[in-house]
C-alpha cells in the first residue's frame, strides 16, 4: 500500500476519534493521508491533532482563499487513490446521495472521480430509518463501498447496528480496495466467507423424569452472540443449542437439542467444519433414572440420585477423525481461572481455551471478561459486552483461518 494516498473525510460523530487511530495505522503502512474535517467533525477532533498525526495539511473550509490557491477542492478530491469517510454520518451520506455540495466535504464527494469507502456510524434507529436505507442504496448504485457498521453497544447507551467498524477493519477494507478487489464480497465485511463454523451454546437439560431435569444457569447469550458475529463476517454457521430463551440469530443453521448426548450427535452430523467453538455449558452428568412416569415423592429412587457421566463433546470432536482446523473450548471457572484453563487446553486438545471467571454474574449476564489461552500464552481482554467480546473473538478467528 506504500506510496498510496487516501483522502480522509472526518464527519461529526462520537466515532471521529477512531479516525486518528486510522491515520496512524495507515501511516505505519506507508499510506499518506490528506484530511478534510467537516464543521461537525471539528466538534470531536481538531485539525491540530489530525495534522499532527498525518503530518499533512488539514482542510476544513470550502471558501478558504489560501487553501484554494494551494490546492483547489477539485484537485483535492482527485489527488487521492481512494476517498474514505470516517465516520460516515447519516447527514454526510444523505448529502452525498442527493448530490448536495454546500461545504468542503460534500463538494469533494461530488467532485471526486475516485471510489468512496464509507464507514457508517450512527444510532441504531437512525441506521434503520428508511431514509438512511434509501440513501445507502443510492450510494451503492453510485458505486460507493461500505465497511460496517457493526452490531454492539453504542455511545448513546443503546444496542444494535450502527457502531462504526474498528480502524483495523477499515484498514483491511482499504487494503483490499487498493489491491483492486472492489466487489462487496471481497471487502473486510465477509472475511469468513466459505468457512463453516460449528458452535454449541446454552445449557443441556438431562431429564430425571417427564417433569424434572438437571441443568445449569447458562443463558446462551455468549454462544448466540458469537454465532451472530461469525455469520456477519460471512461464515456459514451451524449453531447447536440447548434450551434457551433467546431468539435464533438470522442467517444461521439452528439445531435445537436438549441433552448432552443429542448435542454430540448433532455436532458430529454437522461436521466437517473449519472451526468448532464449544460454548455450551454441557451438563457433566445425567441421571441414571429417566422414567417415563413422574417419580412420586414417597419413592426412594431419588435418594441419592444416581448419575452417569455424559460424553465430553469438545474432547470427542477435538480428538475425532474429522477434527476442525481450529478448535476453541470455553472454561467456566470460579477460582484459579488461568491454571484450570491451561489444564483444559492440554486435556481436551484444543487450540484455544476462552476462560471466563463465572464467580460473578457472567452466567446469564450481559458482560464478560475473556482470557484467551493458547499454547503460546494468555491474553486477557477487559470487561466488555458479550456482543463486543463475540466480535473480537470472531476477528481473532479471521486472523487465524481467513
Ligand atoms: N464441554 C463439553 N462437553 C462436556 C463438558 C464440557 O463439550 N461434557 C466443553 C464446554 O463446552 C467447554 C469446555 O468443555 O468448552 C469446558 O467446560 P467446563 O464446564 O468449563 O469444564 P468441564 O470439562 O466440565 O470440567 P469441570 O466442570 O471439572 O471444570
Amino acid at each position: 500500500m506504500s506510496e498510496k494516498r487516501i483522502l480522509l473525510i472526518i464527519g461529526g460523530g462520537i466515532a471521529a476519534f477512531k479516525a486518528l487511530l486510522l491515520i496512524r495505522l495507515l501511516a505505519k503502512r506507508g499510506v499518506k493521508t490528506s484530511t478534510v474535517i467537516t464543521k461537525a467533525g471539528e466538534e470531536f477532533v481538531t485539525p491540530l491533532s489530525v495534522g499532527g498525526l498525518s503530518g499533512e495539511k488539514v482542510y476544513t473550509d470550502l471558501f478558504s482563499l489560501s487553501d484554494e490557491q494551494e490546492m483547489g477542492h477539485i484537485e483535492l478530491s482527485r489527488s487521492a487513490d481512494l476517498v474514505v469517510v470516517v465516520p460516515a454520518t447519516a447527514d454526510l451520506m444523505a448529502k452525498a446521495a442527493r448530490g448536495l455540495a454546500n461545504d468542503l466535504a460534500s463538494t469533494t464527494l461530488l467532485a471526486t472521480d475516485k471510489r468512496v469507502l464509507y464507514a457508517p456510524a450512527m444510532n441504531v434507529r437512525m441506521w434503520e430509518h428508511p431514509a438512511t436505507k434509501r440513501n445507502i442504496e443510492t450510494l451503492r448504485e453510485n458505486h460507493a463501498l461500505f465497511v460496517g457498521p457493526e452490531e454492539g453497544d453504542m455511545a448513546c447507551g443503546e444496542f444494535g447496528f450502527g457502531r462504526m467498524a474498528e480502524p483495523e477493519t477499515i484498514v483491511e477494507a482499504i487494503e483490499k480496495i487498493l489491491a483492486g478487489k472492489t466487489h462487496l464480497d471481497d471487502l473486510a465485511l465477509k472475511p469468513l466467507k466459505d468457512k463453516h463454523i460449528l458452535i454449541t451454546a446454552g445449557p443441556t437439560r438431562e431429564p430425571i423424569d417427564p417433569v424434572r431435569y438437571l441443568s445449569n444457569h447458562s443463558s446462551g447469550k455468549q454462544g448466540y452472540a458469537i454465532a451472530r458475529a461469525c455469520e456477519r463476517l460471512g461464515a456459514k454457521v451451524t449453531l447447536v443449542s440447548g434450551p434457551v430463551a433467546i431468539a435464533p440469530p438470522s442467517g444461521v443453521d439452528m439445531v435445537q437439542v436438549e441433552t448432552a448426548r443429542e448435542m454430540l450427535t448433532a455436532c458430529e452430523s454437522a461436521l466437517p467444519a473449519d472451526v468448532f467453538i464449544s460454548v455450551a455449558a454441557v451438563a457433566d452428568w445425567r441421571p441414571k433414572t429417566n422414567t417415563d412416569k413422574k417419580i412420586k415423592k414417597d419413592k426412594q429412587e431419588l435418594q441419592p440420585l444416581a448419575l452417569s457421566e455424559n460424553p465430553d463433546i469438545l474432547r470427542t470432536i477435538a480428538n475425532g477423525e474429522n477434527r476442525p482446523g481450529l478448535v476453541i473450548g470455553f472454561a467456566a471457572e470460579t477460582d484459579n481461572v488461568l491454571n484450570h484453563a491451561k489444564a483444559k487446553l492440554a486435556k481436551k486438545k484444543c487450540d484455544w481455551i476462552v476462560a471466563n471467571d463465572v464467580s460473578g454474574d457472567v452466567m446469564g449476564g450481559d458482560n464478560n471478561t475473556m482470557i484467551i489461552v493458547t499454547k503460546d500464552g494468555a491474553d486477557e481482554w477487559s470487561l466488555m459486552s458479550k456482543q463486543d467480546a463475540a466480535h473480537k473473538l470472531a476477528l481473532k478467528i479471521v486472523e487465524t483461518v481467513a
